[in-house]
């Protein structure tokens, strides 16, 4: 049997985050419009101010938010999904832009923002890229600005199994969460149609010692809340819309 290993960057984010969506793009933007008028609604964003998203992916929320007249910017260490939400913006003629680059070396962050997003990412990377994130993320902030971070409930992680026929092969996967060290256990394999099987190796956490599949700290909210905490920006948690999440709003309104 054929066997290789590709990162998460290219093969495997091209897969997982495009190629799945295939034939749902409807549905898809559906979603992003409806958690953009919630975002919106709920916390109150700033128009004129740029909205920052840090491991923006694909850009479902970002274009989302640009569609609803709000200038925003989005980094990504996947060039494959940065390329495909600046297409999706020059589509679509809208206020965004993306920038490919890895969010663990020290470069600058534009600021000023009205909104800093950073969803569905914290955990992956080891605690001191975590933490020097979030004080980046808020000292991009401008005074009145908000930090929104969204992570998985653990209660919501159950053990799964599925497989999907995709590309003319198989996506197979099993996750579940080690209730011990809290991390979740993601291991995605591809077998193509001559039955070559690829793996997924990244190096997320460069402190961790190298292994195939995802291993993902699963942060509690009050955890996450008092990360943000350490920035002396004053944090609370809120309930999510999206089902199996929670949400951390990080503000000085908060203080008011
Ligand atoms: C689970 S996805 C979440 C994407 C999007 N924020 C969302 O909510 O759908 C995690 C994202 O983090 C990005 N990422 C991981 N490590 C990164 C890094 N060091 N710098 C920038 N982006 C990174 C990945 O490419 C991926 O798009």
């Amino acid at each position: 049997m054929i066997r290789r290993e590709e990162s998460w960057d290219g093969f495997w984010a091209k897969l997982l985050r495009i190629d799945m969506f295939e034939g749902q793009w409807e549905a898809y933007r559906k979603v992003a419009d409806s958690r953009a008028e919630w975002l919106e609604k709920t916390f109150g964003l700033q128009k004129d101010r740029p909205v920052l998203s840090l491991a923006c992916g694909e850009g479902g929320i970002e274009l989302a938010l640009a569609r609803r007249g709000y200038s925003v910017i989005g980094i990504d260490r996947s060039q494959v999904m940065i390329s495909f939400a600046r297409d999706m913006a020059i589509e679509e003629n809208l206020n965004a832009t993306f920038v490919h680059a890895d969010l663990t070396t020290d470069s600058q962050l534009p600021g000023n923002n009205g909104t800093v997003l950073c969803f569905d990412t914290l955990g992956l990377l080891n605690d001191d890229d975590e933490y020097r994130i979030i004080q980046r993320a808020v000292g991009s902030l401008h005074r009145d600005g908000v930090l929104l971070v969204d992570n998985p409930l653990r209660e919501g992680l159950a053990t799964s199994h599925r497989w999907q026929r995709i590309n003319d092969g198989y996506f197979l996967s099993e996750s579940f969460l080690d209730k011990e060290s809290g991390t979740h256990v993601l291991n995605p394999i591809f077998i193509s149609q001559d039955g070559e099987e690829v793996l997924l190796r990244d190096p997320y956490d460069r402190k961790r010692e190298s292994h195939t599949g995802v291993l993902r700290y699963v942060y509690n909210p009050s955890e996450l809340v008092n990360l943000v905490k350490t920035t002396q920006l004053p944090a609370r948690e809120v309930k999510h819309q999206r089902p199996g999440y929670y949400m951390v709003v990080g503000s000085r309104r908060l203080e008011e």
